[in-house]
């Protein structure tokens, strides 16, 4: 059985999930909207990923014997200036998840959840990768500047990302 305050813990942090999951979406209709269509299956991706993410609380919650409680969801930001714009907001939003992952842990350990601590160490990991995907393709982003067969080219590549 799960303690109240772990339990409203997990439930916002799959709202925080599903909110990253509509963030990205969002993105992917701006690159649309701009022809990057590229980009746009990335986020696309991306959203999946978070709503993956937010159903792996869910289903955690559960697994304890759990109430899964669903919150509002904020409408998403939908304009930006250009591309850097949305990987540098992406990098600010997921250090900001990983933050929120960093405070549930230390909320298990205080309230000796050894389960719950375990069963989020996959998160802290995926963290990680998060982060440094971010900062990879922003880096790729300035690398190519103003330089629009650049751009042409990064919009193929992330085009070819995988679904998760
Ligand atoms: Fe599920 Fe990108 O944090």
């Amino acid at each position: 059985m799960l303690k109240d305050k772990i339990q409203k813990a997990l439930n916002a942090q799959m709202n925080l999930e599903l909110s990253s999951s509509y963030l990205y979406l969002s993105m992917a209709a701006y690159f649309e909207s701009e022809n990057l269509n590229g980009f746009a299956h990335w986020m696309k991706v991306q959203s999946g990923e978070e709503y993956g993410h937010a159903m792996k609380i869910y289903s955690y919650i559960n697994q304890r014997n759990g109430r899964v409680n669903l919150s509002k969801i904020d409408t998403p930001q939908s304009e930006w200036k250009d591309a850097s714009e949305i990987f540098s907001d992406t990098l600010k939003h997921e250090q900001k998840v990983t933050q929120a992952i960093d405070d549930i842990v230390d909320l298990a350990i205080t309230e000796k959840d050894h389960a719950t601590n375990t069963y989020l160490q996959w998160f802290v990991t995926e963290q990680v990768e998060e982060e440094a995907t971010a900062i990879n393709i922003l880096d790729k982003i300035k690398m190519v500047g103003e330089n629009r067969n650049g751009l042409f080219l990064l919009d193929r590549e992330l085009g070819m990302r995988a679904a998760g």
